[in-house]
């Protein structure tokens, strides 16, 4: 096992009728932002539940964060937080609502490192610029995929450009993960979710070995259970069963809140070159992983090996046959499992072609993304065999 420090300080509030616990986990003087997205949480419900639990705090709004959120609509929250004096960020929303309070609560305090230039938060993302302050943030979610409710993790898109940063600081202090605010959920999204959580998990697991008993078993579980219950949030007879539901919001959180992580490799050539299939065609985050996964799968299925057979044995119970064939089993099973999510899982089914990859790849070098992968190997032609692989 490799060496690691862990601490996941995220407060975890879960189950039915959670939300009314935000009104004891920030402080009562607070002046707080609350900040979501196109408005699901009007039509659910979740807005009136969290102006109920705000009752006795002061607060402020700001909405209008759209799916992968945009640089140009976050740093309009930087007037509002000036004007009103707030000193605290409320996300209730998905993915793109947690990591846009993140780059907000970061921008806020964002000084630049050289005082003599023009200050642009745009810098956090693009020349990892350290952070020393953020807006402190809970978070309310109403999508399990992403684990952005308990990571220091966002991602930010400008331009086309999308684009991560990480730190400490924009850590959610507490998050409030209530199945039931899932039910209303569009298939689309609820496949998204349980699609992202496996990449997330796959990510960390399919490797290399470096005896991480702990870490294995627990992504095998994570793995298992979204392949199990994952269909199940599609059809109409289990659909609004909340069971059903909290063992994927559950899955999501822990599929990427650092814990399976810590002590083992990992890849995320997945998602750096999902990244730029979202940034210039607009697919979303997960569509991008369900093309590119089965592709990576194949082409690093050398430097993957052992970690394949693995997946094969334990996640899909496949013990028969030569070693090839139980590896080409396991992608194959990976696949299937992406078609009953109904996500793609090739580049032609979202109507790209092999004259589309330059594209891809020219992002790719822009953003530096030039050694990908467990192994740091993955360069640009690797890269464009992954993506025609998965045409
Ligand atoms: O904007 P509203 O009206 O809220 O609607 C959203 C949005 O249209 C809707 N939605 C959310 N909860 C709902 C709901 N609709 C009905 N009922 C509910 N309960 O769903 C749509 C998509 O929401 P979004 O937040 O974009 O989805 P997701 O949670 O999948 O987040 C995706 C973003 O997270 C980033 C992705 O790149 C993408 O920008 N990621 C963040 C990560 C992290 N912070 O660690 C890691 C991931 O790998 C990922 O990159
Ligand atoms: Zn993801």
């Amino acid at each position: 096992m490799l060496n690691f420090s862990f601490q996941n300080p995220t407060h975890i509030h879960f189950g039915e009728g959670k939300i009314a616990a935000i009104s004891q986990q920030i402080p009562s003087d607070a002046r707080v932002l609350l900040v979501y997205g196109g408005g699901s949480i009007k039509n659910n419900g979740v807005y009136q539940q969290v102006v109920d639990a705000l009752e006795q705090h002061t607060w402020f709004e700001f909405s209008g964060i759209e799916p992968n959120p945009s640089y140009n609509t976050l740093m309009k929250a930087q007037e509002i937080i000036k004007e009103h004096r707030i000193d605290f960020l409320l996300a209730v929303g998905g993915g793109s609502v947690v990591d846009g309070a993140k780059f907000i609560a970061a921008a806020t305090f964002f000084e630049g490192d050289d005082p003599s230039e023009e200050k642009d938060p745009w810098d956090i993302l693009t020349k990892q610029h350290t952070i020393t302050k953020a807006l402190p943030i809970g978070a309310v979610l109403t999508l399990p995929a992403t684990g952005s409710e308990s990571n220091g993790n966002a991602v930010v898109t400008r331009d086309g450009n999308k684009r991560a940063f990480s730190s400490p600081l924009v850590r959610p202090l507490f998050a409030v993960l209530d199945p039931k605010v899932t039910l209303s959920l569009s298939d689309r999204q609820i496949s998204n979710g349980v699609v992202d959580a496996f990449v997330h998990t796959i990510e960390q697991y399919l490797t290399y070995s470096v005896n991480g008993k702990v870490q294995d078993r627990f992504s095998e579980g994570l793995l298992q259970t979204l392949i199990e219950e994952g269909p199940k949030a599609l059809l109409p007879q289990t659909k609004d069963d909340l069971e059903v539901r909290a063992n994927i919001m559950w899955s999501a959180t822990m599929a990427l809140n650092g814990l399976i992580g810590a002590g083992v490799p990992q890849d995320w050539s997945t998602h750096m070159i999902g990244h730029e299939l979202t940034g210039a065609f607009g697919i979303d985050h997960a569509r991008t992983l369900s093309i590119v996964l089965p592709a990576v799968m194949k082409v690093c299925r050398d430097n993957k090996r052992e970690k394949l057979l693995q997946y094969a044995a334990r996640v899909w119970q496949i013990n028969e046959g030569d070693e090839d064939a139980r590896i080409e089993q396991a992608i194959l099973l990976t696949e299937q499992f992406f078609k009953t999510m109904q996500v793609p899982t090739r580049l032609s089914d979202v109507d790209l072609a092999a004259k589309d990859i330059d594209l891809l790849i020219d992002g790719l070098k822009q953003h530096g993304m030039t050694a990908l992968g467990e192994h740091s190997d993955i360069t640009l032609d690797k890269s464009r065999e992954i993506l025609t692989q998965a045409l």
